[in-house]
């Protein structure tokens, strides 16, 4: 199969978030500077092919200075061209000055994800954000008049001391916002983070199920149509660098804690920054067995509210997924929980909230 999109990770932060378990360090100059010239090497080993969808993401990509960001858009525009559909780049309200933003601009990014989590100040000081509500706006606004047609947010819900009442303030936000694509995630309560030592208690089941009921009808009501888990956009605004992920299309990642999928080859780097900067960088390869590839490929898929295409199913693994999955799948078609609908076996509406009680029966064993 052939590989369409390409992912760089760029592990600095200006500060550390109290939920955050992705790859990331404090950015330092220096280091910055050296695992940029380890990541040009490594992008300069991937052989000349312009990508359909290319994603700059992080730790926070607009932490780096405007020389650190040209000399990277640089070593990435080889891999632009007309065939390319996305490049996004992930940016945070505090560091995304309009020069950053030109300079994104400049170099074809045509899709900022900007990391906003809440319009409140007091719960985002609260998760050990460094902005506040209104650099979002501004930032949102900027990236809208300097001509970003895609810009998507990224917000989180379940945050220490949220209230039902915020819930809706940060919805009611949004409405005003030149915004197509939004990210709301439920906090995870990761190991190892500031929370997790805090023993900070997440939504219970019942909450969170009726905070993300009021999420997408709100969003709904506002032209955002539900496509995935967590993801919403308005119309063909859908993210096709996460749906290539979703749809368990082949990827490459490169950068620290980055992962590709060559068919059936996960490749996965370490988030050991010393090791990455000796050029240690490749941790395992995985060669999957037919029986993971096809669960994870099922996986990933039901994610998407349009679910598992079957038709590619069976050309991918010449398999239809009724003989992989038997006795499973009937179960769930059963319960009414899956449904196969237009080619495609899919969640409901109700089921997909519970989407990973579903897949445990669809383990390998
Ligand atoms: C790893 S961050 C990178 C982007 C950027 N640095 C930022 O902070 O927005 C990507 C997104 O993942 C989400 N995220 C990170 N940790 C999470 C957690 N523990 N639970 C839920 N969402 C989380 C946040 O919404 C965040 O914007
Ligand atoms: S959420 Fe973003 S800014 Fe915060 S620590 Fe994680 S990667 Fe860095």
């Amino acid at each position: 199969m052939k590989t369409d999109s390409l992912y760089i990770h760029i592990p600095f932060c200006d500060h550390i978030c109290s939920y955050c378990d992705f790859a990331k360090v404090f950015y330092k100059e220096d280091v910055a500077n050296q695992y940029l010239r380890r990541l040009a090497k490594e992008l300069a080993g991937i052989k000349r092919q312009v990508m359909k969808t290319i994603y700059i993401g992080g730790g926070t990509p607009s932490a780096l200075t405007y020389e650190q960001l040209e000399y990277l858009l640089k070593r990435v525009e080889r891999f632009v061209g007309k065939r390319t559909k996305e490049f996004t780049v992930e940016v945070n309200p505090e560091s995304a000055t309009i020069d950053k933003l030109e300079l994104l601009k400049k170099y074809h990014v045509n899709r900022l994800s900007i990391g906003v989590q809440s319009f409140q100040d007091h719960l985002l000081h609260m998760i050990g954000r460094k902005h506040y509500s209104y650099q979002a706006i501004e930032v949102i606004e900027n990236a809208y008049k300097l001509g970003f047609e895609n810009i998507s947010i990224d917000m989180m819900y379940g945050l220490p001391m949220q209230q039902e009442e915020d819930l809706m303030h940060d919805l009611e936000r949004i409405f005003e916002l030149p915004i197509n694509h939004i990210s709301y995630y439920s906090l995870i309560l990761e190991e190892g983070t500031i929370l997790n030592y805090k023993h900070y208690q997440p939504l219970d089941d019942e909450t969170d199920k009726r905070w993300n009921d009021i999420i997408d009808d709100r969003l709904h009501k506002m032209g955002f149509h539900k496509y995935e888990v967590s993801n919403y956009a308005k119309g063909e605004h859908e993210s096709f660098h996460n749906k290539a992920y979703w749809h368990y299309h082949n990827y490459l990642g490169v950068g620290i804690g980055a992962t590709s999928k060559i068919d059936d080859k996960i490749i996965s780097h370490s988030r050991n920054m010393t090791k990455y900067l000796n050029g240690e960088n490749i941790e395992q390869i995985e060669t999957q067995t037919s029986e993971d590839t096809m669960f994870n490929h099922l996986m990933m898929s039901l994610r998407l509210v349009d679910g598992l295409d079957l038709e590619d199913f069976y050309q991918r693994y010449q398999k239809h997924v009724e003989d992989v999955f038997g006795h499973q799948l009937q179960k769930h078609l059963d319960k009414g929980d899956l449904v196969i609908e237009d080619h495609h076996l899919r969640t409901t509406p109700a089921s997909i909230a519970y989407l990973n009680d579903i897949l445990v029966d669809f383990l390998p064993e």
